[in-house]
């Protein structure tokens, strides 16, 4: 159902053609073709980006053996059987053509590598027009008394489609020379292409908007995702990366604004056949069967039913071994991603306002991204780097602010692209515009490049030699946009992962209460960020008392009490598990009543990382809270239970700190039950039992 109709899957000139069945009635398959004939001669009015003749000349073709098929269906009634090998043939071209005319006018961005294929593309129209003559001298129209005028449209067609030429057209060589010169200028490495050069090459395949240019970026990238996660030639990967490099520069360098709206000018066209198919769906389509729930990672199990993957891992782990749909035993429990239906998920989502769950990050291939991937993708980048650096010192507002939008999404994955921008010298800059005072958005745009440069090692140190944690912490509260506040916080957590700067944040006023400000707000992404912030501050001891004194244990134990995202509660049990290793943080924790709560929690089925941290920090709080601590977990009846199984089940961490609890939790029980009025044993000695 729903997994094969998305037709955009379908990879650029592919042509996953079906044969029509064997039992098909002829009448029916007539009129089946004569309708695809038809859509591939809708393309007369699209707009080609290259290979124009080539297409227009195929439509041409097709539109000449749709003559022919209306002369066959007013001719014979009913069709004869005679007939069912070759127009299940000329069925099967036709899909084909029709791919082929879909690639040549994708609105996702395909027009510079379809110009740069375009031998190849001339090559498919003349195989495709060669195959339809043959499947039409395969027609037995002479026994078939057809009208003469039939006969010649046939002979006609065939003639044609035997004798047509495919060449690529003059114009399209010339603008592929044109990129190819533009690409060896990059390479040399001496002066940077002329813009106009680029220009005109990019005004000739119809790309003229920062929009489009972004669109031909997107759709690069992903064909470079693609070959590389499936090892193909290390040529094409050359060729898609260096005009990659060429359409990042182009549209850093051509473009004075963003086009479209918000922070998202995305949109394609391409998306508009999906987007048909969304709304003869409702949201109900995608929900788990289980949780009932929006699937955020739907995955495919052995049965074929689709699930959400948490909610069938927890079906799994609870000892049920069935498909929930069927009740059939599995054989495996091995889950296979449902990439179709996760894609069309969040387009559904983002069509109607639904929070998109961003918990699957793509895990993209590190080595990848260290290095351009040709000499001319590395030039260009540089070219791009530079341009924009400049741009933030000299230009103007709108100039700085779009500047500072394209190093965000320059800087978004790319180890080299961040590298590139940090040695042109972009950082002080953007800790400058933050303190811009337009709406918010040049603001946000530079708290969000910032975010993702400091990504890389030496930005971070760059960041504190200019004096930005200051600058940072103030966004915190004073950010103009909720996002800007959000990208803050993040940045933080960035910078605390280096001991000297965790403690320099720790000292920077309003730092740490602003962050456990944060965590009080009510949205997810900012309580999210908050949260590993302090974390990683953490790390630091000298912050344990900055963090209490900011009253954040209160807070946290509300967000495990309130929060329904699990991802939020692992957090707060991860900060309470830290602060609960000093015996401050521990008495703070206990005076707040964490207890049962902390118990239920480790009691219901949670994810492996919210268990581990809630014995971790049972474990803390029994040996720095006293023996009131453990004389209360004694008497918890589902205690002991929830321990043994994550001594079994849980992190091998989560299974080492069990059994050291469940030691402790012995000993005092014990102790305590021996007739004897035993000694109270020194605590030390159960500290270091394990
Ligand atoms: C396991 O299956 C039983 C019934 O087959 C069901 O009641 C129970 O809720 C399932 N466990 C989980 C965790 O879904
Ligand atoms: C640089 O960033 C752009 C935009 O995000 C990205 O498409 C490209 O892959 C990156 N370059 C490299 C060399 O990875
Ligand atoms: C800054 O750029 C964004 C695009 O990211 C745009 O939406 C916004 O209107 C611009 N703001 C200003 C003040 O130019
Ligand atoms: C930063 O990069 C990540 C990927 O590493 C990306 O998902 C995110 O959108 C970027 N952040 C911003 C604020 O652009």
């Amino acid at each position: 159902m729903i997994q094969n109709s998305n037709a955009s899957s379908r990879r650029i000139l592919t042509f996953p053609a079906v044969h029509p069945c064997q039992s098909i009635a002829p009448a029916t398959l007539l009129a089946s073709l004569i309708a695809l004939c038809r859509s591939a001669c809708d393309y007369k009015s699209k707009s080609f980006g290259s290979n124009v003749r080539n297409a227009r000349e195929t439509i041409r073709q097709v539109g000449n053996l749709l003559l022919l098929l209306h002369e066959i269906r007013l001719s014979f009634s009913p069709i004869p059987d005679s007939l069912l090998l070759g127009l299940s043939e000329l069925h099967l071209t036709v899909q084909k053509v029709i791919y082929l005319l879909d690639d040549c006018t994708r609105g996702d961005g395909a027009r510079m590598w379809m110009l740069m294929e375009s031998d190849r593309v001339a090559n498919h129209f003349l195989v495709l027009v060669r195959e339809m003559a043959t499947a039409l001298e395969v027609l037995p129209l002479e026994v078939l008394d057809l009208p003469c005028e039939a006969v010649e449209v046939a002979e006609l067609a065939v003639r044609q489609a035997r004798q047509t030429k495919f060449e690529v057209a003059s114009g399209d060589q010339a603008a592929m020379a044109e990129v190819l010169t533009i690409l060896r200028r990059f390479e040399g490495g001496g002066d940077v292409p002329d813009r106009g050069e680029i220009k005109r090459v990019l005004d000739y395949i119809g790309v003229k908007k920062w929009s489009d240019c972004y669109r031909e970026v997107k759709f690069l990238d992903s064909e470079i995702e693609f070959h590389y996660s499936n090892k193909e030639m290390k040529r094409e990967l050359d060729a898609l990366s260096s005009l990659l490099g060429l359409m990042n520069y182009a549209r850093c360098v051509l473009f004075d604004s963003v086009y479209g709206k918000s922070n998202q000018p995305v949109d394609g066209e391409g998306e508009s056949r999906n987007h048909e198919l969304l709304r003869s769906l409702d949201g109900d389509s995608f929900r788990c069967p289980i949780s009932l729930e929006i699937m955020r990672d739907p995955v495919i199990i052995e049965t074929g039913h689709t699930y959400d993957r948490c909610s069938i891992l927890k079906w799994f782990r609870a000892g049920n071994a069935t498909c929930p749909n069927t009740g059939k035993k599995l054989s495996s429990t091995e889950l296979i991603p449902n990439v179709a239906l996760k894609q069309l998920i969040q387009q559904y989502c983002l069509a109607n306002g639904i929070p998109v769950a961003d918990s699957s990050r793509k895990i993209r291939d590190i080595t990848r991204t260290a290095a351009a991937g040709s000499l001319a993708a590395e030039s260009a980048m540089k070219a791009a780097a530079s341009f924009l650096a400049g741009k933030l010192l000299g230009g103007d507002c709108k100039g700085r602010n779009k500047s500072a939008y394209e190093i965000r999404l320059l800087s978004k994955t790319s180890i080299f692209n961040r590298s590139c921008l940090v040695e042109a010298g972009v950082i002080p800059s953007l800790l400058e515009l933050l303190s811009s005072e337009d709406d918010g958005t040049s603001q946000e745009n530079a708290i969000a490049a910032l975010l993702n440069l400091s990504k890389h090692s030496r930005s971070k140190a760059l960041i504190v030699e200019n004096g930005g944690l200051r600058s940072i912490v103030d966004i915190l509260k004073k950010g103009v946009k909720v996002e800007a506040r959000q990208h803050a916080a993040a940045t933080v957590f960035y910078l605390a992962s280096i001991e000297e700067y965790r403690k320099l944040i720790g000292e920077t006023t309003e730092a740490i209460s602003d962050l456990v400000e944060m965590v009080k707000e009510a949205n997810y992404r900012g309580k999210k960020n908050a949260l590993v912030a302090i974390y990683g501050l953490l790390m630091h001891p000298g912050n344990h008392w900055r963090v209490l004194a900011s009253g954040a244990v209160p807070l946290l134990l509300d967000v495990l009490i309130s929060s329904d995202r699990d991802e939020v509660v692992t957090d707060s049990l991860a900060v309470l598990a830290t602060l609960a290793e000093k015996s401050e943080g521990a008495q703070a924790i206990i005076r707040c009543g964490a207890l049962p709560q902390v118990v239920r929690i480790l009691a219901s089925t949670n994810p492996r990382a919210t268990m581990e941290h809630c014995v971790c920090l049972l474990l803390a709080l029994s040996i720095n809270g006293g023996e009131d601590v453990v004389a209360y977990l004694v008497r918890s009846p589902s205690l002991m239970g929830s321990l043994y199984s994550q001594l079994s089940e849980g992190t091998s961490r989560a299974s080492k700190k069990a059994g050291a609890l469940i030691r402790v939790l012995h000993e005092f029980y014990e102790r305590t039950s021996s007739t004897s009025k035993a000694t109270v044993l020194p605590r030390e000695q159960f500290v270091h039992a394990w």
